[in-house]
């Protein structure tokens, strides 16, 4: 792509957007993803630590270096600064603030010391920090002594771990979001095996539960003096019948929303599962008490939600066959791409129409009598960038941005009240199974030394305009 195609497609864009002025565009990271630092400052092992150095990951490398961004947040905040990125997404290192992870045990003042000093210097250089508290990386030692995230006592343990957050660094982070992604959790779980039962319904429980205690908590103990903002961070593709005139197909697709964002979104709400899910998975499914269900309703401020891409969907079995009881059994779908659609790096498929229709849909399910706002916390796509040249011409990834953003413009106009979202992401960073080898950033890491240096790329640069054109 030339200069001149750059300046088209920004000015076509520019000129269609009818953004709020007050919408907010930002970027986001997690930890484990970007930090590096992996034994610095008393921080302990995490589970990505361990998966990482045992040889897990599809290219080999590990979160260890990576960006390096635990001592070079500076240079992200300055980058930041100059691209007029005002919105930060970010999320704590559970092992750096409490190494041993249970309630009760000794907090590492230096892991606390490094994150208020990078939220100061956000804050100093006009930047806002919206915080998640768990994106993957829990304490090593939570399963040395219990199970992780199927404990009994994680519940207490997270909450415990929410309130040190809270209680450090409330008076700097007005944004935060519990979990990121408990779909994923619950489903992609490394340690579980793929024909589990019941462990994925247990693992989402007590993510719903542990959500909803750190809401309340916060909301009791900190939020009239603090007066900062929580929810949580839900994610799904977007699911279209593969035959839009079969009923089995139409059927499938619903299925598959049920089973990922009705799951996690209902009872929010309502303070229980959807009934299309008590129905599938039956006595599976655990059972909230009547005052979880109360401490369930009301527990988020805001919808938050990532998304990426879209399948077709149809159902993988069609009657009476038998099979054993796992949540890809009870799912029931196949998935496939039109031939059509355009894929990323990632192999994911690139259909702007997916994102609308599943904002849509949020909203008029969930979000649209509630009052509550939508932001879109996560949202990009991984380009296969072998040099910074190609870096610079990222427009395949210009163009997936731009039409992705389009269509919030679309829903808005609408109606729907979307006031926030972020790139994923601002840097390139270990991409969990696939490690540095899939490049999500809009900025360029060359990665290999303990100074990996950052470059901006096309997309940066153009995200930078669209966001002085709405400031
Ligand atoms: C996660 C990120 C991840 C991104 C791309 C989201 O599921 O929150 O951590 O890197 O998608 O896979």
């Amino acid at each position: 792509m030339g200069p001149g195609y750059l300046v088209l497609a920004l000015l076509l864009v520019v000129a269609q957007a009818k953004f709020p002025a007050k919408f907010s565009f930002g970027a986001s990271t997690a930890a484990y993803q970007i930090e590096g630092a992996w034994l610095q400052d008393n921080k302990s092992m995490s589970n990505w630590d361990n998966i990482a150095h045992s040889s897990m990951i599809g290219d080999n490398t590990t979160g260890d270096v990576v960006c390096n961004s635990y001592n070079l947040y500076h240079k992200d905040i300055a980058i930041m600064k100059e691209y007029g990125i005002k919105h930060y997404r970010m999320s704590i290192s559970w092992p750096r603030i409490l190494p041993f992870g249970f309630a009760g045990s000794a907090v590492n003042m230096k892991g606390v010391e490094h994150y208020r000093d990078l939220f100061r210097e956000l804050l100093k250089a006009g930047i806002t920090p919206y915080v998640t508290l768990f994106h993957s990386d829990l304490p090593s030692y939570l399963f040395i002594i219990g199970t992780g995230l199927t404990d009994p006592d994680f519940v207490n343990d997270f909450t415990n771990y929410a309130d040190i957050c809270y209680k450090y660094f409330g008076d700097l982070v007005k944004y935060w979001f519990t979990f990121n992604e408990p779909w994923c959790a619950a489903v992609f779980d490394p340690t579980e095996p793929q024909e589990e039962p019941t462990r994925p319904y247990l693992i989402g429980h007590q993510l719903l539960l542990a959500h909803a205690s750190a809401v309340d908590l916060y909301r009791r103990k900190y939020k009239t003096e603090q007066k900062g903002m929580i929810g949580w961070v839900l994610n799904s593709e977007m699911f279209f019948p593969k035959d839009p005139s079969k009923k089995a197909d139409i059927d499938a697709a619903d299925r598959a929303l049920t089973m990922q964002i009705d799951w996690f979104s209902e009872p929010l709400f309502t303070g229980d599962y959807p009934q299309k899910l008590k129905d599938i998975v039956k006595d599976r499914l655990p059972k909230f008490t009547g005052a979880q269900r109360d401490m369930l309703k009301g527990s988020a401020d805001f919808y938050a939600l990532n998304h990426y891409f879209t399948f077709l969907t149809e159902p993988e079995r069609v009657s009476g066959e038998k099979v054993g009881e796992s949540f890809w059994n009870d799912r029931n779908i196949k998935t496939s791409f039109d031939p059509a659609w355009k894929l990323t790096d990632t192999y994911w498929s690139i259909v702007p129409e997916g994102f609308y229709g599943l904002i849509k849909r949020v909203h008029d399910k969930w979000v649209k009598d509630s009052g509550i706002e939508i932001y879109i916390t996560e949202n990009g796509a991984a380009i296969n960038e072998m040099n910074i040249t190609a870096a610079n011409n990222d427009k395949v990834r210009l163009d997936y941005l731009q039409r992705y953003i389009s269509m919030l413009d679309k829903a808005i106009t609408e109606g729907v009240r979307i006031t926030k979202y972020f790139i994923w992401s601002l840097l390139d960073n270990f991409e969990w199974g696939s490690g540095v080898s899939k490049r999500f950033g809009i900025i360029r890491v060359e990665y290999g030394t303990d100074n990996p240096q950052r470059i901006p790329k096309g997309s940066l640069k153009w995200y930078s305009e669209l966001i002085k054109s709405v400031a």
